[in-house]
């Protein structure tokens, strides 16, 4: 698939970069963030990366971990150089959306506790003019979920709950045990002031806007793979 040979091309072009022995990096989730943790662990397997440990920003991605035999830390042991991690739409200034995985709250408190922030591995697919092509994430507590998803509503969004992959007759729970709203906004033209608005409501934990937190965003496309960085000011 076109798809995943980008994704690979991107995680493998990040991995070659930026990781060297000696250091922490957060490792992400997804199908992108999977090829670069693969990639570390053929390097760890082959002695060619040494003393390296991964902080895991979900259950997948520690069990993934483990078998490759990477080791790994938590954020009370050590804060990573940078994390990598995949992403759902990627804007021209670079803030993203993620969580239709599953797992951003995790993997935002990684990326923020991570020195030099985000490198997002992705492909050209997930280029965006304006973020909110599709549903934004926001992981919400189970209690009250209703009331949480009424409030995120009067943002100008469709909330909906969503369901398990495998039993669609029961709310997804996420690695923290929290449901998630998937929230479609026709635009979000200015998603760091809507951070701010979701977080105002006390059932929303967190949402998948990641603003400022990209330090590279490493893209495959047809034509080549772009190593895009933020403009300054
Ligand atoms: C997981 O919660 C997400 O944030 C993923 O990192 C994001 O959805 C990108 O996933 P893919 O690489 O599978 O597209």
């Amino acid at each position: 698939m076109a798809g995943d040979r980008l994704k690979r091309e991107a995680a493998h072009a990040a991995v070659g970069r930026y990781v060297e022995s000696g250091i922490v990096i957060g490792l992400g989730t997804g199908s992108t963030a999977t090829f670069a943790v693969r990639r570390i662990g053929e390097l760890v397997a082959s002695g060619e990366l040494r003393d390296i440990r991964g902080v895991p920003t979900s259950a997948r991605t520690t069990a993934l971990a483990n078998e490759l035999g990477i080791p790994l830390a938590t954020l009370t042991e050590a804060y990573p150089r940078f994390t990598i991690d995949g992403a759902d739409e990627i804007s021209p200034e670079l803030a993203l959306i993620k969580g239709r995985g599953g797992a951003l709250l995790r993997e935002k408190i990684v990326a923020s506790s991570s020195e030099e922030g985000l490198i997002v591995v992705a492909d050209s697919g997930k280029l965006v003019d304006s973020l909110g092509a599709g549903p934004l994430p926001v992981e919400i507590d189970s209690f009250g979920w209703e009331a949480t998803l009424e409030a995120l509503a009067s943002l100008g969004c469709k909330p909906e709950l969503r369901m398990d992959w495998t039993d669609p007759g029961r709310p997804f729970v996420t690695d923290g045990g929290h449901y998630t709203a998937d929230c479609a906004f026709d635009s979000i033209p200015d998603p760091a002031s809507l951070e701010t608005e979701i977080k105002h409501i006390p059932g929303a934990l967190e949402c998948g806007l990641f603003v400022g937190l990209t330090r590279t965003a490493v893209v495959a496309g047809e034509e080549g793979t772009q190593f895009m960085e933020p403009k300054p000011g």
